[in-house]
């Protein structure tokens, strides 16, 4: 049995900014990452990280409280106020430690953090490196843990790279710790800790058509989900509006903030047909350009095989190689095209999952000892719609937040190391049932099930829904489940058994799957990225509140709570 005062699941950003805030506190402190943190999926953030510098002279005049109408409208006011007011009061301060970490930010020419407008503010808010922002962000962590790792005046911070957590141990209504396996070997460990923080990013791929690493399976929210903790507002996913048609990489929003044009077979820029998006054009909020788009692909005025344009070609080559430089590469390397000569053929496709581990601003859980941060969480500060750029800004913000809140949490405990017998218990539960997965002789191979269910939701719990698609996605799932009863596994052994994996996470998958999907029938109305074409528009006189999904094993149970609402007025919305 390993001890560490705070153990951290989740090696991005928010993740190693959790595990930071606690060793400046000197708590000892282990991250486990299913991968090794610098391949954690925040390395593929392109675009940009939001905060109120007001570095652009069109922006000149921005604040938090803007910055903070902002992100409330954009999550069609689903989002809790204070939790927005202390992401966006905090959000300066946090991106300049990133500078004074060393993140190479973009420049301004008379060398301020360059800014460049993202959906959502109308002017230009999002600090960005090039569009690889995600990448700069984590290395300059990354830099900084190795650091407090070799800081000998501070308590130990661990990392323990590509362990798959499989349970937390809870007693009563404090968490003693998890088990983990380490990868490598297939041996189950146990982990005592006085907090855990789980950073462990979304669940994208849920879906089949995700811009998601592979590694972001709903793992990371199944392990609270079936200990007690409930999911919030799960059913709200989003779809990035611009991803590689047939290939769904990101293909940044930083394109269309830098002046890219989103044109359909007709060779108009058709945003402006809609009175949603006709005035923001390519820079209004996510959910409302991907419904749009899709419009456009079902009426016809798609390009044949179901996509649009990205036009670059009149920025230049020169922007093109300064600004987006990481998006020429992808368009080379996985479409054959280069966006300095051709336009980019776009679809939409699942990015982002708003909703999470439900916890408080303070990344508290019900459970005590347990905190969440990051994509993985629910906090919530994106409500029905996240705008691009605050998903890297509430890994930071969050991510210190958590991290103090545990180490404060482990400083004024008087109890110590409690919870041993609880571990063990749950470490026999977890072998046995190794064995009874790696033992099974059914006849189904579990990535032909999980291919399935990432059918299943593109299909039916994608941009556009309905009560019958719904229940059928709730149906099918159920007999993925069942299907579950009868796997597979080929290789026995347990070093680096992949599929043994595979197996694992999606029994993880499919129980979040169906909380979304749950949510998702459950929700009359349309908000956000919730679009049901049976209930097409917001309703808030019943809607206005937070959906809590509980697992049982009969199925997900829901609750409803409110949403907190603050100081910005709820608008009406445009149809
Ligand atoms: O489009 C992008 O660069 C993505 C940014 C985000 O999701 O925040």
């Amino acid at each position: 049995m390993r001890y560490h005062e705070v153990i951290v699941v989740g090696g991005g950003l928010a993740g190693l900014r959790a595990a930071i805030a606690v060793n400046e506190r000197n708590v000892s402190v282990a991250v486990l990452s299913k991968v090794h943190p610098l391949r954690s999926h925040t390395v593929a953030a392109q675009g940009g990280v939001n905060a109120p510098l007001g570095n652009h002279p069109r922006g000149h005049y921005d604040n938090w409280e803007k910055h903070a109408y902002d992100t409330i409208k954009g999550s069609d006011f689903l989002a809790d106020q204070d939790a927005v007011i202390r992401m966006t009061r905090e959000a300066a301060a946090r991106i300049l430690e990133m500078e004074h970490w060393g993140c190479p930010f973009s420049r301004t020419p008379e060398g301020k953090i360059a800014q460049r407008p993202f959906g959502g503010a109308g002017f230009p808010r999002t600090c960005y490196v090039a569009d690889t922002t995600g990448h700069a962000l984590l290395h300059t962590v990354y830099e900084q843990t190795v650091r407090f790792q070799q800081a000998a005046e501070r308590k130990e911070m661990v990392l323990y790279p590509e362990w798959l957590i499989t349970n937390l141990a809870v007693e009563g209504e404090e968490c003693r710790g998890l088990v983990a396996m380490e990868m490598a070997t297939g041996r189950l460990e146990t982990f005592l800790a006085e907090a855990v923080i789980f950073a462990t990013g979304g669940a994208g791929r849920l879906y089949g058509n995700s811009t998601n690493a592979l590694i972001n399976t709903g793992m990371g929210m199944a392990v609270p989900y079936w200990a007690g903790i409930p999911l919030k507002d799960m059913e709200f996913i989003q779809f990035h509006p611009t991803t590689l048609y047939g290939k769904n990489v990101l293909i940044t929003e930083g394109a269309r903030g830098e002046g890219g044009f989103l044109v359909n077979n007709k060779g108009e820029r058709f945003l402006a047909n809609y009175a949603d998006s006709g005035k923001a054009m390519e820079v209004a909020p996510r959910d409302i350009i991907s419904r749009n788009m899709t419009k456009e692909i079902t009426e016809g005025r798609g390009f044949e095989g179901g996509y649009l344009h990205l036009d670059l070609r009149h920025l230049g080559r020169e922007k093109i190689l300064a600004r987006l430089p990481g998006i020429r590469e992808i368009c080379l390397e996985f479409a054959g095209i280069d966006p300095i000569d051709e336009p980019i053929p776009v679809q939409p496709g699942q990015h982002y999952t708003m909703g999470g581990i439900d916890c408080t601003t303070e990344c508290e859980t019900r459970i005590k000892g347990f905190y969440a941060a990051g994509e993985a969480a629910c906090v919530s500060v994106h409500g029905a719609n996240r705008l691009g750029g605050n998903s890297l800004l509430e890994t930071l913000v969050f991510g210190q937040i958590a991290g103090d809140r545990a180490a404060e949490y482990v400083q004024t405990k008087t109890q110590r190391e409690q919870g041993k017998k609880a571990l063990e218990e749950t470490l026999a539960r977890t072998e046995e049932k190794i064995k009874k997965t790696l033992n099974s002789t059914g006849k189904e191979h579990p990535s032909k099930i999980r291919d399935a269910m990432q059918d299943l939701m593109v299909k039916d719990v994608g941009i556009f829904r309905n009560g019958q698609g719904l229940k059928e996605a709730s149906e099918g799932l159920r007999d993925l489940k069942e299907r579950c009863r009868d796997i597979k596994i080929n290789y026995k052994g347990r070093a680096w058994n992949q599929a043994l994996v595979i197996a694992l996470e999606l029994e993880g998958s499919l129980d979040v799957a169906e909380a979304v999907v749950a949510g998702a029938l459950a929700r009359e109305e349309s908000r956000g990225s919730h679009s049901r074409t049976d209930f097409s528009k917001r309703d808030d006189q019943n809607w206005l509140r937070h959906t809590l999904c509980f697992f049982t094993p009969e199925g997900p149970r829901l609750e409803y709570s409110e949403v907190r609402p603050g100081p910005f007025k709820i608008a009406e919305r445009k149809y």
